[in-house]
């Protein structure tokens, strides 16, 4: 059996030292990986079974096209049955997992996606004509709020009202309790999750989490009311979608199923946008000749331009290609359990393998992306990526569901802000991504200001 390099086991001490770097440091580690073991290598640990990362396109390949029915969910997506619930499409597995895609597909594509534009505009529009002139702003509330709403519109077909106004902040607020880089070791140790009362950290959170949970039982019930006196027999959202599927058996989905299908799509279908949006608009503005040739482009479109127009424009594609390759939000894919023996890049692994690709290393190759370090959209403009080289939102049968909205969504609302306004970030040091619970995003505190004309 050939294997592939195995990092060595430390003592317990220097473990934890690395856990501890690759929790809040994890570029520098995952970069000393790369270069010290290579572009497959694993750990292996008494008593379970070896932990593969992998950066190379050929072995990402034979991952992303083998059958789904190879791989199991690994213990990271079942670790997030804390938020998302047992029922959640991140924890299911093989024949249920792909049935509930299909289910859910539709609604992140084509025709559903055209519906959706003209929504993302105006919510931009309406959140954003409360910058003042000359007074600076924390970015992130502002793009969360806009992804907020938008996924709360694709999820219930609206986003206004008391429950919805309601659902905002408590999801917001339940968010960011276990995200900030002080507390996000709560998604990852279980022993730190302990309810001492509603000021401590985790106590917050299940008080949070009841208050959403009862939100969204409301929604259900009185939609499921809705739909069955016949009002809402035009609605084309996901949850009146999902109440009236049926299975094989001819049976619906229960309130506990529909809920964490819910709840998962909310959480998975905003904070990363949110974090793109934020990183868009600092290289934008951090780098005068992205924001020339992007204006240059957009003005060059002239003001009534159709919104499929933009989204078709070269360059601003590069922009969001670019600002999801140098710093992915999420630096590597979940985790695939092997069923059976395989035999990737080379390299034989055994049942109980787990399999993550590492999206931050593959995306600074040297050999796939000269200067990794520098933000430089023109190389999507010169080279076609495949699907194995350039994976922001990973690959095959978990590919992000939301894929195509969040880049709709990246689109128009740059467009839309770069149309309409002139803004600046309020300091020029370089900024490098924080941890944000599972994910990776810009320091929550990058600020920028709107200037007037000719500043
Ligand atoms: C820039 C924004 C986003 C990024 C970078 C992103 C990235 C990812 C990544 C890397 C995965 C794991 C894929 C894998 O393991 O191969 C994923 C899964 C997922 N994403 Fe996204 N995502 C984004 C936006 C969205 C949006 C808008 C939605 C909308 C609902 C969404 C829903 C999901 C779901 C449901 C999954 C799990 C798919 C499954 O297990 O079958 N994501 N995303």
């Amino acid at each position: 059996m050939k294997q592939p390099p195995t990092i060595p086991n430390t003592p317990p001490l220097l473990r934890n030292l690395r856990m501890f770097q690759f929790l809040w440091f994890p570029l520098p580690y995952i970069e000393d990986r790369t270069k010290r073991y290579g572009d497959i290598c694993q750990t292996k640990r008494q008593n379970s079974p070896p932990s593969v990362t992998i950066c190379n396109p050929q072995a990402i390949k034979e991952i992303f096209t083998a059958s789904p029915e190879n791989f199991d969910v690994g213990v990271q997506n079942k670790g997030l049955n804390f938020l998302v619930g047992d029922n959640s499409l991140l924890l299911l597995d093989g024949k249920e997992h792909q049935r509930q895609r299909r289910l859910l597909m539709p609604s992140f594509m084509g025709e559903c996606l055209d519906d959706y534009s003209h929504q993302i505009v105006s919510i931009t529009e309406k959140v954003t004509d409360r910058w003042q002139l000359g007074k600076p702003f924390r970015v992130r509330p502002f793009m969360q709020e806009i992804t907020l709403r938008v996924i709360l519109r694709v999820v219930f077909g609206l986003d206004e009202g008391e429950r919805y106004d309601g659902l905002r902040k408590l999801l917001s607020s339940l968010l960011d309790g276990i995200s900030s880089p002080l507390t996000s070791p709560l998604m990852f140790f279980r022993w730190l999750q302990k309810d001492w009362g509603p000021l401590s950290p985790w106590g917050r959170f299940l008080r949070l989490r009841e208050q959403v949970k009862q939100l969204l039982y409301d929604e259900i019930r009185e939609r499921r009311d809705l739909i069955a006196s016949g009002k809402a027999s035009s609605r084309k959202d996901i949850l009146s979608l999902l109440i009236s599927a049926k299975d094989e058996r001819g049976e619906g989905m229960t309130d506990e199923e529909l809920h964490d299908e819910l709840i998962t799509l909310l959480f998975a279908g905003h904070d990363t946008t949110a974090s793109a949006l934020v990183w868009a608009l600092y290289w934008i503005h951090n780098i005068p000749e992205v924001s020339d040739k992007l204006r240059f482009e957009l003005d060059n479109l002239g003001a009534d331009a159709d919104l499929k127009e933009i989204t078709k424009l070269p360059y601003l594609d590069a922009v969001i290609s670019e600002t999801l390759r140098i710093y992915p939000i999420a630096l590597g894919t979940f985790s695939r359990i092997l069923k059976s023996p395989m035999s990737i890049g080379g390299y034989d692994f055994e049942p109980g393998t787990s399999l993550m690709v590492s999206i931050y290393a593959l995306h600074h190759r040297e050999d796939l992306y000269p200067e990794p370090k520098q933000f430089r959209p023109e190389r999507f403009l010169q080279r076609q990526y495949t699907s194995y080289e350039y994976i922001p939102f990973g690959g095959g049968s978990r590919r992000c569901l939301g894929a195509a909205l969040a880049k709709l969504e990246m689109k128009l609302v740059i467009a839309n802000i770069l149309s309409r306004f002139q803004l600046a970030l309020t300091s020029d040091r370089p900024i490098m991504p924080v941890r944000r619970g599972l994910t990776m995003a810009p320091p929550d505190s990058l600020k920028m200001v709107l200037k007037g004309n000719g500043e």
